[in-house]
């Protein structure tokens, strides 16, 4: 029996014991400056490779899996979300595609309430004050934002991570209404409202949470005409991902005071985000860390690395498989 290890490509810089195990078990193709691999220099990185350990923003689209070697047997991608993987173009080419569902959600729904706090209690502009040396002393009228305890918080999408959401915004006193394609059952419920029309939630949103994946349905879901139907000074929190917004639309309605703010952790376009969030000063922004702790980087990396083992390693089905 041969011992040569299976090639795989690692396409962004993972935490060291992530990188660790994949060098342990594979014949690794590492980047160890993390530049962001554009369709060419992807195609020549992949030659030989019987794996693929990519992330999201990574062009893992049609164009780029016709290009890919006939060995390459498996996509494992570093994150729960997968629509920067072409999973149609891949599974024709019969190459199997993963995520890393389960493990980032704590991380992220964390992260979503403190795009909502933030957002609602206007930490931002505290932060700016603060840092810019123009505080002068606390007063009665100061910073004052929404009121959390007691409001209504419509959830897009109430999968793991949605559900997750409800259970942290429930402590902080909110009721729940949620919008999603299946109606949970009532132990998953928890009491939450169901709206089988997301658009017959919108009214009932003194905050929303987009929890849902980007799919051709959601992009650019939340629209003027959409906005138009939450509660006037409503809060909009995004931890999903960006284009599930109208930028536009989003930015218009904070300048009119329609929203009174927004929480966001995902861009479109991203790293190059909309100019005009950075021109609303009680906008809650944060560079897509949802799920940036260290356990859970982790946990994603390892959950990567059971897939591509199963498959390369023992020739299993890998547990993650998305289709
Ligand atoms: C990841 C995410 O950090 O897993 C996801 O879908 O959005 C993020 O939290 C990122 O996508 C890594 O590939």
């Amino acid at each position: 029996m041969s011992d040569r290890k299976p090639r795989v490509l690692a396409t962004r810089l993972f935490p060291p014991a992530v990188q660790a195990r994949l060098q342990a078990n594979f014949d690794a193709v590492l980047n160890p400056d993390d530049v962001v691999y554009d369709a060419d220099r992807l195609a020549q990185a992949i030659a030989g490779c019987e794996g693929l350990m990519c992330a999201a923003g990574d062009p893992v689209n049609a164009a780029a899996i016709a290009r890919f070697p006939d060995s390459l047997r498996i996509i494992a991608t570093f994150s729960v979300g997968y629509e920067h993987v072409d999973v149609a173009a891949a599974t024709k080419r019969g190459i199997v595609v993963t995520n890393t569902p389960d493990v980032l959600t704590d991380a992220t729904a964390d992260v979503t309430l403190l795009c909502l706090l933030g957002a609602a209690r206007r930490a931002q502009e505290g932060i700016d004050m603060l840092r810019g040396h123009r505080w002068i002393g606390w007063a009665p009228t100061q910073l004052m934002g929404t009121h959390v305890t007691g409001k209504r918080l419509g959830i897009l999408g109430m999968g793991r991570i949605g559900q997750a959401v409800a259970d942290r915004a429930r402590a902080f006193g909110m009721t729940i209404h949620y919008s999603n394609r299946k109606r949970l059952s009532p132990d998953e419920e928890k009491g939450a409202i169901f709206h089988a029309d997301p658009e017959a939630m919108l009214p009932h949103c003194d905050f929303l949470s987009l929890n849902c994946p980007l799919t051709a349905e959601t992009r650019k879901w939340l629209n003027q005409a959409r906005i138009a139907r939450l509660p006037d000074g409503a809060v909009v929190v995004n931890t999903a991902r960006g284009p599930v917004v109208d930028d536009d639309a989003l930015i218009a309605a904070v300048h009119s005071g329609k929203l009174a703010s927004v929480g966001l952790d995902v861009f479109d376009g991203e790293p190059k985000l909309h100019p005009g969030y950075l021109d609303l000063p009680n906008a809650f922004l944060l560079p897509h860390m949802g799920s940036a702790t260290l356990e859970t980087r982790n946990a994603m990396g390892f959950r990567a690395l059971d897939n591509l083992e199963a498959l390369l390693l023992r020739g299993e089905t890998p547990p993650h498989r998305v289709v």
